[in-house]
């Protein structure tokens, strides 16, 4: 199967790569089972870093748009700390875009696809944390450049990324996707997780390696893409996988306009 896979060169063609629908066929839990993840995966402290970033340098009364905000938690928490921020944000799922503004009505979340979505007036501070990936390798470049589009020279543009250890052929690529989550499976098993939280890691090495609706890089895949429409200032690492790789954060400007 893994032969197969390579073979037909799921990552480097684009023709296999399109008959995955991005943002559509990806297994994703039920919007609880979601947020839980916050309290448990590593990604968690990747959320909690972008929110003391964003409350600490946000210019006063900042407009802030969170691309694939999911249930919009990462928004709310960042107004809970600076209200005078306006945060508003989008996301293709109803189920998540539902449930956050019923839980937190005075967010602004609207049902919109990244690739075609874009906030009315221009924004301070654009973010996406672990959106990239739910894009379709094919979209992924246009996504970014749309974004630098809608920047301004001032605006500030985070993007937080799970990268996948260094690997060149596809087959690499398959190893380091299965290595990524069995790291977190043992995570999990190590410290206890509550099984949801397994069978939600179980479910995304699904999405990896068979590229239902995730394409993961490694971190210099996704530097290379980025750095085509951004300036990257920084990279904070916020979790290292043992097996290579981890999660990322790109704090960038857009090049020069
Ligand atoms: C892994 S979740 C990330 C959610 C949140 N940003 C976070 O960091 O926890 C990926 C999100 O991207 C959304 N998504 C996938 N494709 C999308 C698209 N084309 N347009 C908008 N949202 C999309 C999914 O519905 C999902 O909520």
């Amino acid at each position: 199967m893994r032969q197969d896979i390579s073979r037909a060169g799921l990552w480097g063609c684009g023709m296999e790569i399109g008959a995955v629908t991005p943002g559509s066929t990806a297994l994703l839990p039920d919007p609880e089972t979601y947020e839980l993840e916050y309290r448990f995966w590593p990604w968690g402290r990747m959320i909690n870093r972008v929110v003391e970033i964003v409350v600490e340098t946000a210019p006063p009364s900042a407009h802030i748009f969170d691309y694939m905000c999911g249930t919009g938690f990462l928004l709310s928490q960042i107004v809970a700390r600076r209200p005078d921020l306006i945060g508003q944000g989008c996301d293709s799922l109803a189920s998540y875009v539902t449930y956050g503004l019923e839980k937190r009505p005075t967010l602004a979340l609207a049902l919109g696809d990244a690739r075609t979505y874009s906030p009315a007036k221009e924004q301070d501070i654009i973010i996406c944390t672990s959106g990239l990936h739910h894009l379709g390798v094919q979209d992924q470049e246009p996504f970014l450049r749309k974004i630098s589009r809608e920047c301004v020279q001032a605006t500030r543009v985070l993007l937080a990324e799970e990268a996948l250890a260094p690997y060149g052929t596809d087959e690499e690529r398959l190893r380091s996707a299965v290595q990524l989550n069995c790291d977190l499976v043992r995570l999990g098993l190590h410290e206890e997780w509550p099984s949801a939280m397994i069978h939600a890691v179980l479910d995304i090495l699904h999405n990896d390696v068979l590229l239902r609706g995730e394409c993961k890089r490694d971190l210099k895949g996704w530097t290379s893409l980025v750095e085509r429409y951004f300036r990257v200032d920084s990279i904070v690492q916020t979790w290292s996988a043992p097996s290579g790789g981890g999660d990322y954060l790109m704090l960038c400007r857009p090049l020069q306009q």
